[in-house]
């Protein structure tokens, strides 16, 4: 079963999905594979219950945050649904939010009671469930986290057909960008005493101070209780020029290859110089949002090429040499065919 893959095997197959942001793969892996190992272990009749750790995944927008779960649910075969906190706090009745988000989830595994309880719930924004001045909210940030609180410590949550769905397996995944926490970090650290020659050391020092504490969390509104349940703490990074043309091109799924299949299918062979994706990189990185905005220029260089490509049968290929000029399209051999 699925459940049996290693990190290592996680780590690959996440991959072949998501660029970089290798350490939160690993930790990830990591994670998902003492769940599903304390899940095995708490269905035989072991004298030790292990206890649940869910997982915060801390990055800018647009770096993989929502890539990473869906990718994982897919790996392992589990229902996913994404929520956001922020959400939960502009309705009323928070309670029936939630339970509409387990719905969502009973749906995706096909109305699989059992199948859902071993699904994966991704709760995005809660860095943004800070009280901000003047504006009102129909339920506080702190409801939120109670609310989200007693799902993820396992319940049996009494669904409106009246079937109860125990949340005690299910993974919870929350993510935030968090701006402003590397700051307090360098606040916080409180390692800096180990005497220190050789390069090794250093580097633990490094890793245990960029250490995430639950208390570093406290100043984006994070209740102690909420953030002691997210012990595990992965970090994405903000994407370089280099990932972002990667991204372009790489994964299974790429921009380029979709573009490529497209125009395959109406008989014309597309290619871009490998210039213009260092191009669209940089333009990406311009408009801040991570590889959010890679589509949205793609599409913009394509836009005259899909107009024109229905119209003009005879295009046989099409070359683009700059994001800054027009493609070039060319018809060879007999047009028409
Ligand atoms: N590391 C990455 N590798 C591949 N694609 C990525 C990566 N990061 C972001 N993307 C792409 O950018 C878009 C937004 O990513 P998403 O995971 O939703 O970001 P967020 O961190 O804000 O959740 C998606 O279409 C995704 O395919
Ligand atoms: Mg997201």
């Amino acid at each position: 079963m699925s459940s049996q893959l290693k990190p290592s095997e996680i780590v690959r197959q996440l991959s072949e999905h998501v660029i970089g942001q290798e350490a939160a793969k690993r930790t990830l892996a990591v994670a998902i594979y003492a769940h599903y190992r304390r899940m095995a272990a708490n269905a035989g009749d072991n004298a030790v219950e292990l206890s649940k750790s869910n997982i915060l995944l801390v990055g800018p927008t647009g770096t993989g945050k929502t890539l990473l779960c869906e990718t994982l649910a897919r790996i392992l075969a589990v229902p996913f649904v994404t929520a956001d906190a922020t959400s939960l706090a502009q309705t009323q009745f928070v309670g029936d939010e939630i339970e509409a988000i387990l719905h969502r989830l009973l749906d995706r595994a096909d109305g699989d009671i059992e199948r859902a309880q071993r699904g994966i719930v991704f709760v995005d924004e809660v860095d943004k469930l800070k009280a901000i001045g003047g504006q009102a909210r129909a339920t506080s940030g702190e409801s939120v986290q109670h609310a989200l609180l007693k799902i993820m410590e396992g319940a049996p949550i009494r669904l409106k057909d009246g079937r109860h769905l125990d949340t005690t397996n299910i993974l919870f995944i929350c993510g935030g960008a968090f701006v402003g926490l590397d700051h307090i970090l360098t606040r916080t650290h409180t390692f800096g005493f180990i005497s220190t020659t050789a390069g090794d050391d250093e580097k633990i020092l490094e890793r245990l101070n960029a250490r995430v504490k639950p208390t570093d969390l406290l100043e984006f509104g994070l209740i102690p209780e909420f953030a002691g349940r997210l012990p595990i703490v992965a970090r994405l990074h903000d994407l370089t020029q280099e990932m972002l043309v990667r991204i372009l091109t790489e994964p299974k799924n790429a921009i380029y290859r979709q573009f490529r299949a497209m125009l395959a299918s109406d008989g014309v062979d597309l290619q871009i110089a490998p210039a213009v994706f260092g191009q669209m990189a940089e333009l990406a990185i311009e408009y801040k949002a991570g590889a959010r905005s890679l589509r949205g220029i793609f599409e913009e260089m394509m836009s005259d090429v899909m107009y024109a490509v229905p119209d003009n049968p005879g295009i046989r290929q099409v070359v683009i040499r700059s994001l800054f000029e027009r493609a070039e399209m060319i018809a060879t051999g007999p047009t028409g065919s």
